[in-house]
C-alpha cells in the first residue's frame, strides 16, 4: 500500500487504482476529465447511518464499524459537490448509476438538475429486507437514477443477458421483463461474514455493469463501502477504481480485492440465447418493403394477430421484430399504406 504524497493511501492492482480518501477531493487530484465509461455507486444517505443497524434483523457483530455518514444539512451541498466531479470524470456518453433511499433522494435529483446530465431511467429496486415496522408499511426498495452523460454514444448491451427472441413459460420476453424498471433483487444473506453497512448485492451490480459497460472498460464507484461495484466490476473483465474515506472500511476489503481473479464471475452468467437473422442490419428494398406491407395487410384480414404476423414475417424475412415494426411504421408514416 503507498502513500501519495498528500498522505493518501492508494491501492494500485492490474484492475485499477483504489483510494482511501474523501472523493471529492481525490477525483479532482487523481481522475482525469472524461476517463471513466461508468460510474455505480451509492452514497451514504444522510440519515444518521450510525443508527441505521438498529432497525436491522441481523448479527452487528459482522458488521464492520467505521461507516461514515454526512449530516442531514450538509447532504445538499455534498451532493452537488460529488456530483458534479461524477460528471468531470464521466466520458461523453459515459453513464452513471446512483443508488438513494428515498429521504434524501430529492437532494440529489436537485443536485443532477444542475448538471448536464440527462435522465434515462429512474430505476426502482424492491428488496424483501425490509426495516422492521409496526404501525406502519414496511420499507422496502430503493431508487436507482440513471443518467448520461451527453455528446456520445451510450453503451446499452440490449442482448447481454436475454436474446430478443427469448421467451418465459407464458410467451412474455424475457429481455422486456429484464429489462422493466422494477428490479426485485434480494440483499445477500450472510451470515457469519464480514460485511459493510450497506452492501449491494453483486446480483444487483452485474446486471448494471453488464448493460452498460464492455470488457476493459472502467468503472468507478465514489463511495466503494464493501467494494462490491469493484467485485463485480473485477469479476466481469472490467477496470475498476474508486474512493472509501474510512481507512477501518478501506482495509477489511482491499485485500480480498488483490487476491482476486479477474473474470471469476463470467463463468456464472447465463448465456443469452441470441439467433442472429440473416438480414438483420441489412437495408430494407423498396420490394421488401411492398412486401411486408402487403403481407401484414393480408394476414391481419384474415385475423391473426399482429404479434404472430410480425414474429411469422421476422423469421421469413430474417430480421427482427422491431425492423419488422420499423419499417411497417415507416411505410405508414409514408402514406404506403
Ligand atoms: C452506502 S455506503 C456504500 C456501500 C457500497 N456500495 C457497498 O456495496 O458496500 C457509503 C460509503 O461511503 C463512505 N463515505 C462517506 N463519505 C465519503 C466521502 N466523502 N468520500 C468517500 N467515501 C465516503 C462511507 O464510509 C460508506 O462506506
Amino acid at each position: 500500500m503507498k502513500k501519495s504524497g498528500s498522505d493518501v493511501r492508494c491501492v494500485t492492482l492490474p484492475a485499477g487504482m483504489f483510494y482511501n480518501c474523501d472523493c471529492i477531493c481525490g477525483a479532482a487530484r487523481y481522475i482525469p476529465d472524461s476517463s471513466v465509461d461508468l460510474i455505480i455507486t451509492d452514497p451514504p444517505y444522510g440519515i444518521n447511518g450510525d443508527t441505521l443497524h438498529k432497525h436491522y434483523n441481523r448479527n452487528e457483530d459482522f458488521v464492520v464499524d467505521g461507516y461514515v455518514d454526512v449530516p442531514e444539512k450538509e447532504y445538499g451541498n455534498f451532493s452537488l459537490l460529488w456530483i458534479r466531479e461524477a460528471e468531470r470524470i464521466l466520458k461523453p456518453g459515459g453513464s452513471i448509476y446512483i443508488v438513494s433511499g428515498y429521504t434524501n433522494l430529492y437532494h440529489i435529483l436537485a443536485a443532477l438538475r444542475m448538471t448536464n446530465l440527462t435522465e434515462v431511467n429512474h430505476i426502482v429496486w424492491k428488496y424483501s429486507f425490509g426495516v422492521f415496522t409496526r404501525r406502519k408499511f414496511v420499507s422496502s426498495h430503493y431508487h436507482i437514477l440513471f443518467y448520461e452523460k451527453p455528446s456520445g454514444t451510450r453503451t446499452f448491451n440490449l442482448e447481454s443477458r436475454f436474446g430478443l427472441d427469448e421467451k418465459n413459460g407464458d410467451g412474455c420476453s424475457l429481455n422486456n421483463i429484464d429489462r422493466e424498471d422494477v428490479w426485485l433483487i434480494n440483499r445477500e444473506y450472510k451470515p457469519g461474514v464480514v460485511k459493510n453497512k450497506n452492501e449491494l448485492p453483486l446480483e444487483l451490480l452485474i446486471k448494471l455493469i453488464q448493460y452498460s459497460s464492455n470488457k476493459g472498460d472502467l468503472i468507478c464507484d465514489l463511495f466503494l463501502g464493501g467494494f462490491s461495484t469493484a467485485i463485480a466490476a473485477i469479476g466481469l473483465n472490467r477496470r475498476a477504481t474508486g474512493f472509501e474515506i474510512s481507512p477501518a472500511i478501506f482495509d477489511t476489503r482491499i485485500r480480498e480485492i488483490e487476491a482476486m481473479e479477474p473474470g471469476f464471475l463470467i463463468p456464472l452468467l447465463r448465456k443469452p440465447s441470441l439467433q442472429p437473422r440473416k438480414n438483420q442490419r441489412k437495408a430494407w428494398t423498396a420490394e421488401d418493403i411492398r412486401y411486408l406491407v402487403r403481407e401484414f395487410k393480408k394476414r391481419r384480414a384474415r385475423g391473426k394477430t399482429k404479434k404472430d404476423i410480425i414474429a411469422a414475417l421476422g423469421d421469413e424475412l430474417g430480421r427482427g421484430r422491431w425492423s419488422i415494426i420499423k419499417a411497417l411504421k415507416k411505410s405508414a408514416n409514408n402514406g404506403e399504406q
